[in-house]
């Protein structure tokens, strides 16, 4: 990804008030919820050109990374909604990327590759193991061992040169904006892939790793006193540069370090989950701030918007899909420490709501928008705003999906013929 150091404002906003039937959600209804994420999913399918047995690059202006983000999000359509009509696009496009190694480092992509697009396709592909999704093809080893592979070629890049350690944003020096830069969204990402290895697998490794990464963010302060997660900091500066004034935070970030937290609440015991249970809720107390307080204008409160961007129109392609991701880590979160509940869903489910009611653009009437806290359809109809409400709106379906499997429940390959 390579948007944080260019905050460029987007085109003008077009506000555009359909005079179509609202959307209506009824979040009680498992068939409206189905219905309306069956909508969006379409919507954001729209995007994508390839087949079956083909995968086809994201037109521009969407990168490789948000490609992966947007197999898992359709991961989660499947098994939320247990509408299986795009299983086999979802699984070919993830296993075109595993590359000549089977770790996602995909020569066609590395001009894209950073650390952060990485772990995104890392996050697909153990959501994958995690639901025994099928795998179409046997010359390519099982969902498991390609985010183990994952896994290791990002810690084959932990670098202690600088800041005590963390991964830098940028592998490649053909992509210097971001090589001496160590941000949120690679560290997390890493950390998150920790914690879910650690829970699939049992392996100390991952445990010692997601208790090194975490210590780290911390310890520079990207995670800061508050528990909000910044963005980044500097390696030429030895990430002394970090501060909430100066230093962007992003929804996204805070999702995935709030998944990866839960995780480890959930597989420790003793003061180990007291630690990781309380983090977790510290985090989630944080992301209020993801969430609109103006509960003066329209009955907005509780309505999620990117808060680095959103209100002053500046969020770029790859900001506008950031919601979605911490929906999907948000609702995650829950399934791993259900006393969050209540709170995750006053905050997500307000958003589900506030968010389908603006899926009235584009030509059937049916796109979803940028902004979820004003009425109507506000902004644009891009994939970044499709798979921001599909993940918000599906996520609801969570409670009465199968939680993520773990050890010998993890089948090694299964293929198309033999699941359906
Ligand atoms: C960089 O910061 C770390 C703490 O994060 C410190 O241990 C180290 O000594 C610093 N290095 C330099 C060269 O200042
Ligand atoms: C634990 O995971 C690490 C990292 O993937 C691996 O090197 C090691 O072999 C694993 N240990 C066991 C006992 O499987
Ligand atoms: C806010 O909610 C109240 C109570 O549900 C309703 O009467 C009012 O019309 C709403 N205001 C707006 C601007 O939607
Ligand atoms: C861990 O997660 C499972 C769902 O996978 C849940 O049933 C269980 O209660 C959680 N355990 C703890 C200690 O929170």
């Amino acid at each position: 990804m390579r948007f944080v150091k260019s905050v460029k404002p987007a085109a003008a906003a077009i506000s555009l008030i359909s005079a179509g039937i609202p959307k209506s959600l009824d979040i009680s209804s498992t068939t409206s919820v189905q219905s309306v994420a069956k909508t969006i999913a379409q919507n954001t399918m729209s995007f994508y050109k390839g087949t079956d047995d083909q995968f086809v690059d994201l037109d521009a202006p969407y990168y490789w990374w948000q490609c992966g983000a947007m197999m898992g999000s359709m991961l989660d359509y499947s098994h939320y909604t247990g509408d299986h009509t795009y299983d086999k696009k979802i699984a070919t496009a993830i296993v075109a990327q595993a590359g000549p190694d089977f770790d996602f480092m995909s020569p066609a992509h590395a001009g894209q590759e950073g650390n952060d697009d990485q772990a995104f396709w890392g996050f697909t592909v153990l959501a994958a193991a995690e639901r025994n999704f099928p795998q179409p093809r046997s010359d390519i080893p099982g969902y498991l061992e390609l985010g183990e592979n994952i896994w290791k070629s990002l810690a084959s890049r932990w670098d202690t040169s600088t800041c005590n350690g963390g991964l830098r944003w940028q592998i490649f020096a053909s992509n210097p904006n971001g090589l001496d830069y160590k941000n949120a969204v690679s560290n997390g990402g890493f950390f998150q892939l920790s914690a879910r290895l650690a829970r699939i697998t049992g392996n100390q490794t991952y445990v010692e790793w997601a208790n090194k990464v975490w210590d780290w963010t911390q310890g520079t302060g990207i995670i800061n006193e508050y528990y909000q997660v910044l963005d980044g900091a500097s390696s030429a500066k030895n990430c002394s540069d970090v501060s909430a004034a100066h230093t962007p935070s992003f929804s996204y970030s805070q999702g995935i370090y709030t998944y990866g937290a839960a995780v480890m609440a959930n597989i420790s015991t003793g003061a180990d989950q007291d630690k990781w249970t309380d983090r977790t809720k510290r985090l989630l107390e944080s992301s209020q701030n993801y969430f609109t307080p103006f509960g003066d204008v329209k009955n907005s409160t509780d309505v999620m918007y990117e808060h680095a961007c959103e209100h002053i129109d500046i969020c770029n392609t790859d900001m506008r899909s950031f919601k979605g991701y911490f929906s999907r880590f948000v609702y995650a979160s829950k399934i791993m420490v259900p006393s969050i509940k209540p709170t995750v869903d006053r905050l997500l489910h307000t958003s589900a709501k506030a968010a389908a009611q603006g899926c009235q653009g584009g030509s059937q009437g049916t796109m979803c928008g940028t902004k979820w806290y004003v009425d109507g359809f506000y902004g644009d109809a891009g994939l970044g705003e499709q798979m921001s409400a599909l993940e918000t709106i599906q996520g609801i379906l969570i409670d009465q999906a199968n939680p993520p499997l773990m050890g010998d429940d993890i089948k090694t390959v299964r293929t198309f013929s033999s699941s359906s």
